[in-house]
């Protein structure tokens, strides 16, 4: 995320995420499920202006990019953004307040991390504009507790591998700048009710060669390894997603992928050439926004 200071304000750019490889392994006890996933970070980022108030108050705003108008988000308590402000006053004895506009750019319910990545832009620009000197491992600490996606944003690795419920992050040093085009259907999915359609199939793939297909760097490798154990019922879930990756299968050179639990998908391309094109013909054939992104590396994703 990029952080910048406006006067007595902080101004954060947070990124949206890409899943290239989503692997379910097993649902654990506490009902989520173990998970092995490679997300990179796109450069789809999220605007949140925190400006300090008179009293302890926290006061929130939003706003939408234009493709984004009939998106719902919660603006109360429920917002994630709330919620995390909310958690570090408690938890640290805050008597400072905050207003905090945030303007979407990233669509919610696509499995793209926009929440996630506000969650985290929340926790590292109140740890400076409240001077709390918080370590990164108590970052991480409070970032867990908000959602499973928010620990990935918090350090912005560029790509990572993350275990565990997503929260156990592994920076991954591919040095590698991917084009996708990403586009989304008209309805969301719940990341709750995807998991809890998911039937168990076997074989489980293994991430390993996944890995190896980054490592060799050759993008239609990368592309035949990309996989997501999720698109399956959310596909079932959603017609819209069926079709969607139907329509992307037939316009595009290498096989789309959903993103997360959806319902986002997006196809790598060999470049940002290939992506404008791609993206222009899925435009006349999708009455949906389309997206052309890039990879983030570490340093400007951070
Ligand atoms: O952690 P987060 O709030 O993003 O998760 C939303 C829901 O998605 C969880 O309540 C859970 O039902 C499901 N989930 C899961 N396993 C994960 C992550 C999420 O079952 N690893």
């Amino acid at each position: 995320m990029r952080l910048k200071h406006q006067g007595s304000s902080i101004v954060v750019d947070t990124p949206a995420k890409l899943n290239l490889f989503l692997e379910v392994l097993q649902r654990r006890e506490d009902g989520y499920h173990e998970l092995e996933t490679v997300m990179t970070a796109i450069d789809v980022f999220d605007t949140l202006r925190f400006s300090p108030t008179e009293d302890p108050s926290i006061r929130f705003q939003l706003s939408f990019d234009r493709r984004l108008k009939n998106t719902q988000v919660p603006v109360d308590e429920r917002n994630i953004c709330m919620q995390a402000a909310r958690l570090m006053q408690g938890e640290y004895g805050v008597q400072q307040g905050v207003h905090i506009e945030l303007h979407k750019r990233i669509p919610a319910q696509a499995g793209m991390g926009g929440g996630s990545s506000d969650a985290a832009a929340v926790l590292v620009a109140l740890n400076h504009l409240w001077n709390l000197r918080l370590t990164s491992p108590e970052l991480h600490g409070l970032a867990s507790r908000l959602g499973s996606d928010v620990n990935f944003f918090i350090d912005a690795p560029g790509a990572a591998l993350c275990r565990g419920r997503g929260e156990q992050v592994e920076f991954l040093a591919t040095g590698s700048r991917w084009s996708f085009v990403v586009t989304i259907p008209d309805t969301g999915l719940s990341t709750a009710a995807v998991f809890q359609a998911l039937s168990y199939q076997q074989p489980v793939l293994n991430v390993g060669d996944f890995l190896k297909s980054l490592d060799s760097g050759r993008t239609s490798g990368i592309a035949q390894m990309m996989y997501n154990r999720l698109e399956e019922p959310a596909a079932r879930l959603s017609k819209q997603v069926d079709e969607l990756l139907r329509v992307m299968r037939a316009a595009s050179r290498l096989a789309p992928r959903m993103t997360g639990s959806g319902s986002a998908c997006f196809a790598l391309c060999h470049g940002p050439a290939e992506a404008r094109s791609l993206a222009a013909r899925l435009r006349v054939r999708l009455n949906r926004p389309v997206w052309v992104c890039n990879s983030c590396p570490s340093s400007s994703a951070a």
